[in-house]
């Protein structure tokens, strides 16, 4: 029998952290189950491989989410699953769209959905805030940057689910195979459309930007423009809808750090970057070596496939000192939720922005909130940690 730890394995999803922090005091480098891919798990050996992509390159990501079975799937030929020189270039015209401007033209659009669900929330009895919050803000504002119309919004899940589950699904499961090849072309002929409508009629929107996008008069092809679109649906939505639901999760179990906040609103950045430490919604990237090299003392061939465990490297006590502890006066030490190095999400603000928002909306609605007896159901996946389902009680201002 294997003794590698099974990241997979319930008791694992429910809480993590146990067997990161042994497999950063113990073992090191080792592999783990399902699939037997090799866990970097300390802060510095994680940042030397987010500092060396053409060492440690995202390529294999692609071909891990394009199983013969589905032949074709644009995420897979996104700028996520690319190195340099393809990377460089990619990121460099979608850079200036993610910028300042279109930030400050979305923060409007982030405070009406964010007011809107809040004062939908009953008060007094317990509601699964994934499904009554946290899901709705995230979800509409990405229908938006996509160009989707709101009435797709309740299908988001489905694809998001369905794309985020390629690498688990088993090769004998062909009615999941049929489900998410549909899936992609559903989402596919959606894009297609919005893409033509902004081609005719331009407008004020992400889509319209990345049209017009430019670097020495290069452009986007068509091609780029929708495996972008895809990418942004897998690695946009589902983020934020964790980063939400573990700062109100948070926010219950600790009360004391709750009425801080809602005396002094200005702390919520900070306890944000705390959230984001601590719980981060992506627990792990995959990355494969290139050639014959050595990590943290342990020599990898080439070809070596690498589970990069960003919620491990953010708690390394060598890095953060108490680092399992949840500690919102924590400051000035950079944390790895949102990636390091060539990659690094290109939402970060917007994602912040978002949970910053979600959370003022709450407390300018409701005294406080609190935990319920009913459990915590967890996601399954190797890569994003969060709650399906949150039961919480939200208090009457
Ligand atoms: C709390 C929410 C989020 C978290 C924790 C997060 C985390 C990450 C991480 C860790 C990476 C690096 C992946 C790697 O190195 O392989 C990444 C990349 C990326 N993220 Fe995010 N993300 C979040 C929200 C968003 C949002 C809201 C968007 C856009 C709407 C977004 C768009 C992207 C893109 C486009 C990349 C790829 C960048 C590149 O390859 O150069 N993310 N994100």
């Amino acid at each position: 029998m294997s003794n590698r730890f099974n990241l997979l394995a319930p008791d694992v999803r429910a809480n993590p952290y146990p067997v990161y922090a042994e497999l950063r005091r113990n073992r090191h480098l080792c592999q783990v189950d399902p699939g037997g891919m090799w866990a970097v798990t300390r802060y510095a050996d994680v940042m030397t491989v987010m500092k060396n992509p053409l060492l440690f390159s995202s390529e294999g990501f692609g071909r891990a989410v394009k199983p013969a079975w589905l032949g074709h799937n644009p995420f897979a030929d996104s700028m996520i699953c690319m190195d340099p020189p393809n990377h460089t270039r990619l990121r460099a015209l979608v850079n200036r769209v993610f910028g300042a401007p279109a930030l400050a033209r979305w923060e409007p659009r982030v405070r009406f959905y964010a007011e809107k669900f809040a004062s939908r929330i009953p008060a007094g009895r317990t509601v699964d805030a994934v499904e009554s919050f946290t899901s709705l803000l995230p979800s509409s504002i990405i229908g938006e940057l996509l160009g989707l119309d709101a009435s797709l919004r309740p299908r988001f899940r489905r694809w998001t689910d369905d794309l985020t589950s390629i690498t688990g699904t088993a090769p004998d499961d062909l009615a999941k195979q049929a489900q998410v090849r549909d899936t992609v072309a559903e989402f596919e002929q959606y894009v297609s459309e919005v893409l033509e409508l902004r081609r005719r009629e331009p407008r004020e929107d992400l889509v319209s930007d990345l049209l017009r996008a430019r670097v020495e008069s290069e452009a986007l092809t068509e091609a780029e423009v929708h495996s972008f679109l895809f990418m942004l649906l897998v690695a946009g939505l589902e983020t934020t809808v964790h980063l939400l639901s573990h700062t109100l999760r948070l926010l219950a179990e600790h009360p004391e750090v709750l009425a801080r906040v809602r005396a002094n609103r200005s702390l919520i950045p900070q306890l944000l970057e705390e959230v984001l430490r601590c719980e981060t919604p992506v627990h792990s990237v995959p990355r494969h070596t290139t050639a014959d090299t050595e990590l943290g003392g342990v020599p990898l061939p080439k070809g070596s496939r690498l589970l990069v465990v960003l919620a491990s490297a953010s708690r390394d006590e060598e890095q953060f000192p108490n680092g399992e502890r949840f500690d919102p006066e924590r400051s000035g030490q950079h944390n790895l939720s949102f990636g390091h190095g060539i990659h690094f999400c290109l939402g970060a603000q917007l994602a912040r922005m978002e949970a910053r928002l979600g959370l003022e909306a709450l407390l300018d609605h409701f005294s406080g909130f609190s935990k319920d007896p009913e459990p915590v159901v967890w996601n399954r996946s190797m890569t994003v940690r969060g709650p399906v389902v949150l039961p919480l009680r939200f208090h009457a201002a």
